[in-house]
């Protein structure tokens, strides 16, 4: 029997579109006589433009490049009218240098990398800044989360995957609690995937899969995972609804996926309450001019319902500094008072006596947290949903048509 290959090909006819999947790492250029074939007819068969989706690609070698190189000329020679537009990745290691050279050489081509700058807030946070604070975060939520997610329907010996794992302390907090059969954790950013395989590194763990990917493209299989954990990312990406459909798609059915986000707007101490109230207000108006919703939380149960999710569980834990070491309470504000007043004021250019005013607010919240008499509180969301089996989605898509 013949091994199955590493990389699907096919042509999409109505999106004008050949969608190359997988791992395209030929001897020669022979080996992939079935992906040329299929973007000769292709180019053959239309006109305008051919797109070449090369967005779940995940390994190309210089010989797979070099074949792509020589249809983009070969098309140009023969269909001199068609534009060919190659969608790309940064997955694939190079791909952005090495496809660059292509409109340089050939008129017909045009290339354009589709996570560059695909969601707005990308810049602010996939940015080594935030390593302290997401660290500093898990620190105190784990404390909270560990017993809900048990309530949650995560259990010992399960398939696990944390997609936008961030620094991948979470991953690593499931794995010694809940030892997994399997655990995935996939991230968008480079620096937070370095910091989390060394990590693992110094712990001696190497059963965590850390991947590079991006989030509303997995290049995991359907079905494959028992619980999917996706934690204060939907909020800072401006289409949660596109990573919820993947993180159900990779679920298996009556598995479940959990999520947690945040309400800024409603963090609050007393006493100090206007300034701190004013402040979050603030943070939360400055990231949703970068397309980020950090007050996604109580929206999660609208769109686990409408994505089909069962058994929909939410709830807040609400973070107090009467429930919470102090200290480490006071920790993770003040991890957000150089985020907030460097990187996030800088990308929404704040003035700065804005910046000063932010500041003190957080400090208010610092005071606040520490102080003997008062009370600071961090909402956080968490929501999870049962994937409903094939035939009950079936039956649920007949009834709403
Ligand atoms: C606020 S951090 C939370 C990280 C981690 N889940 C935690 O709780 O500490 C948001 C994460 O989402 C990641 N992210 C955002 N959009 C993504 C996407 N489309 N694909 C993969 N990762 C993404 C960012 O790189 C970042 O690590």
């Amino acid at each position: 029997m013949a091994a199955s290959k590493p990389y699907t090909v096919r042509f999409v006819e109505n999106d004008q579109e050949v969608v190359i999947t997988g791992s395209l790492r030929p001897e020669s250029a022979e080996a992939m006589a079935d992906v040329r074939g299929c973007l000769d007819g292709a180019a053959a068969s239309v006109a305008g433009i051919l797109f070449v989706n090369l967005k779940r690609l995940r390994y190309l070698n210089f010989v797979g490049f070099q074949e792509l190189g020589r249809f983009v000329r070969d098309a140009g020679e023969r269909c001199p009218d068609l534009k060919i537009k190659l969608v790309i990745s940064s997955v694939v290691p190079w791909a952005p240098q090495r496809f660059a050279l292509l409109p340089e050489l050939f008129e017909n081509v045009i290339v354009e990398q589709y996570d560059r700058a695909f969601y707005p807030g990308q810049g602010v946070i996939e940015n080594d800044a935030l390593i302290p604070v997401l660290r500093t975060q898990t620190s105190i939520i784990w404390h909270h989360e560990r017993d809900l997610l048990r309530e949650h329907g995560l259990k010992e010996g399960m398939k696990v995957a944390d997609i936008c794992c961030g620094i991948g302390d979470f991953a690593v907090l499931m794995r010694k609690e809940f030892r997994p059969t399997r655990i995935v954790a996939v991230d968008h950013s480079r620096p937070f995937l370095q910091y989390a395989t060394q990590v693992a590194k110094e712990f001696g763990i190497a059963d965590i899969e850390y991947v590079f990917g991006d989030a509303t493209n997995l290049f995991l299989e359907d079905d494959a995972f028992d619980f999917v954990t996706s934690r204060l990312s939907l909020q800072v990406f401006d289409q949660p609804e596109k990573i919820l459909r993947e993180l159900m798609r990779i679920c298996r059915p009556g598995g479940r996926v959990y999520l947690t986000n945040e309400m800024m707007s409603h963090n609050y101490g007393y006493p100090r309450h206007e300034s701190v109230s004013w402040t979050y207000q603030q943070i939360n108006d400055m990231c949703a001019e970068l397309g980020m919703d950090l007050s996604f939380g109580p929206k999660m149960y609208s769109l686990l319902t409408d994505l089909g999710f069962e058994d929909i569980l939410v709830e807040t834990v609400d973070i107090t500094n009467r429930n919470t070491a102090v200290e480490d309470f006071a920790r993770v504000i003040e991890s957000w008072e150089g985020y907030v007043t460097g990187e996030l004021s800088t990308a929404t250019k704040q003035p700065s006596e804005m910046v000063e005013r932010l500041r003190s607010g957080l400090r208010d919240h610092v005071y606040t947290i520490t102080s003997r008499r008062g009370y600071a509180t961090w909402p956080l969301y968490i929501a999870s949903g049962r994937k409903p089996s094939s035939s009950a989605a079936r039956r649920s898509r007949k009834a709403a048509s």
